[in-house]
């Protein structure tokens, strides 16, 4: 199945994945879909890579299924970094939780590939895929810049050395002015969201 036309092409596709666990608590967080190509050019191979200690690894390591919510929505990725997204935000696509907005849906089933002290990688197969909206947009670089922001800010909590927290922190404020400069309204909201959960930008 190619899903170049759902928004999920060669290299780290940034979306945001909904997952349930075993007892079917929903759970939405940013996460990158890994895709590399077959050296016949054929076929495409899609992977996750999750760290210990999120939701959605637990999630997959009990239900072995995820949905890629296709969206270039700045605020949707801040709030489902740090708290769970409410209800209002979701519909249901083949019995499966999924954000309302997304672009692209891609339900897939999971195979843990490869298991080490620092991460787990999942082999995904997609199994439906539903395209809700073909839009044509150019780059935006404050929309790059929350992206940047918002996967340092959640690794801000698990550094330790004060030398790297502190080179962080001004990568954070340098992604700020960008946004500032380029950013639209939504961007320029979740940077106001992203600020809160950040005393420091
Ligand atoms: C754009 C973006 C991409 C991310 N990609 C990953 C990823 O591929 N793997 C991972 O383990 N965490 C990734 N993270 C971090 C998780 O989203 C973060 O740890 C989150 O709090 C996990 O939430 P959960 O506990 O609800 O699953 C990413 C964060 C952002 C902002």
């Amino acid at each position: 199945m190619d899903l170049k036309e759902a928004g999920i092409d060669e290299g780290i596709s940034e979306v945001i994945v909904t997952t349930k666990s075993a007892s079917g608590k929903l759970n939405a967080a940013p996460i990158g879909i890994i895709t590399t190509t077959s050296e016949d050019k054929t076929k495409n191979n899609h992977f996750v890579k999750l760290y210990e200690g999120s939701k959605t690894l637990s999630n997959l390591l009990e239900t072995n299924k995820l949905v890629a919510n296709v969206t270039d929505d700045a605020v949707l990725f801040v709030k489902a970094a740090f708290d769970n997204l409410d209800e209002t935000h979701f519909s249901l696509f083949s019995g499966f939780q999924v954000l309302k907005e997304a672009k692209s849906w891609i339900l897939f089933q999971s195979v843990l590939a490869e298991e080490s002290s620092e991460f787990y990688l999942f082999q995904l197969t997609p199994i439906t895929v539903k395209i809700n909206r073909k839009e044509v947009k150019a780059i935006n670089r404050g929309l790059n810049a929350v992206i940047e922001a918002t996967i340092l800010a959640t690794r801000y909590d698990v550094i330790e050395d004060e030398r790297e927290k502190e080179e962080l922190k001004k990568l954070m404020v340098h992604y700020a002015g960008v946004v500032k400069k380029c950013g639209g309204r939504r961007e320029k909201e979740a940077m106001e969201i992203l600020d809160e959960k950040c005393f420091f930008l």
